[in-house]
């Protein structure tokens, strides 16, 4: 069987309800940013506020995602540009279930992730740089890795022997090496609001 022989069929509840009924509208921030960038914290924080207001979430965090759907992608450029694809995929259903997902991938290339962008109409797509100096990165170095990339124990590593294309234009942009996990939730959740995605 082939592709062509693979028919899609519309379902009988569409997006608009599934998200009229969790009353916000769906859409993927997309943190990007170096290893220990503090993508996964950030987005674990903004991810408890909406709890607590009562908003209907998942994350996708890049450490524990290689670890079930995308064990068996390495780093080579090949399966970066996979482990985005699927990411992007995976996050795709979950807006279209009326979620507000969360994801947490270094995600190093513009073109995967713009790829990600065309998959999701306009306005679900927020991409979120937590733009972070390799220096500061790499002091914090919470789980060891830049210290063993740097002795060449770990190839292809971002931001030393692997390249990490910053965006040129995200939606929010965010300087963390001097900011608290506070006032960085709530830069998010006030776009968030300020945009419609879910109420003030
Ligand atoms: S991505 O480049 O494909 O988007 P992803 O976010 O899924 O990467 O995984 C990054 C995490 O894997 C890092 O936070 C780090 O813990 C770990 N890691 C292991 N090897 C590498 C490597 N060569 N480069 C970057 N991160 C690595």
């Amino acid at each position: 069987m082939s592709n062509n022989d693979i028919v899609w069929h519309e379902h009988h509840v569409a997006k608009a309800e599934r998200s009229q009924l969790k009353a916000q509208k769906p859409c993927i921030l997309w943190f990007t940013g170096l290893s220990g960038s503090g993508k996964s914290t950030i987005a674990n924080a903004v991810e408890s506020r909406l709890l607590e207001m009562q908003r209907h979430t998942y994350l996708l965090d890049g450490d524990n995602v290689r670890m079930g759907l995308n064990k068996g992608l390495g780093f080579s450029d090949e399966d970066r540009i996979e482990n985005i694809r699927r990411i992007g995929e995976v996050s795709k259903l979950f807006v279209d279930a009326g979620t507000i997902v969360l994801t947490a991938f270094i995600s190093p290339f513009r073109v995967d992730r713009a790829q990600v962008k065309a998959l999701v109409e306009t306005d679900e797509f927020i991409e979120v740089f937590v733009d972070t100096p390799l220096a500061v990165c790499e002091s914090r170095d919470p789980k060891g890795l830049y210290k063993k990339a740097r002795n060449g124990e770990i190839p292809h590593f971002t931001g030393i022997s692997s390249p990490y294309e910053a965006p040129e234009k995200a939606e929010i942009h965010i300087h963390n090496d001097d900011i608290s996990i506070e006032d960085v939730t709530t830069q998010i959740i006030d776009y968030l609001q300020i945009k419609g995605y879910i109420d003030a």
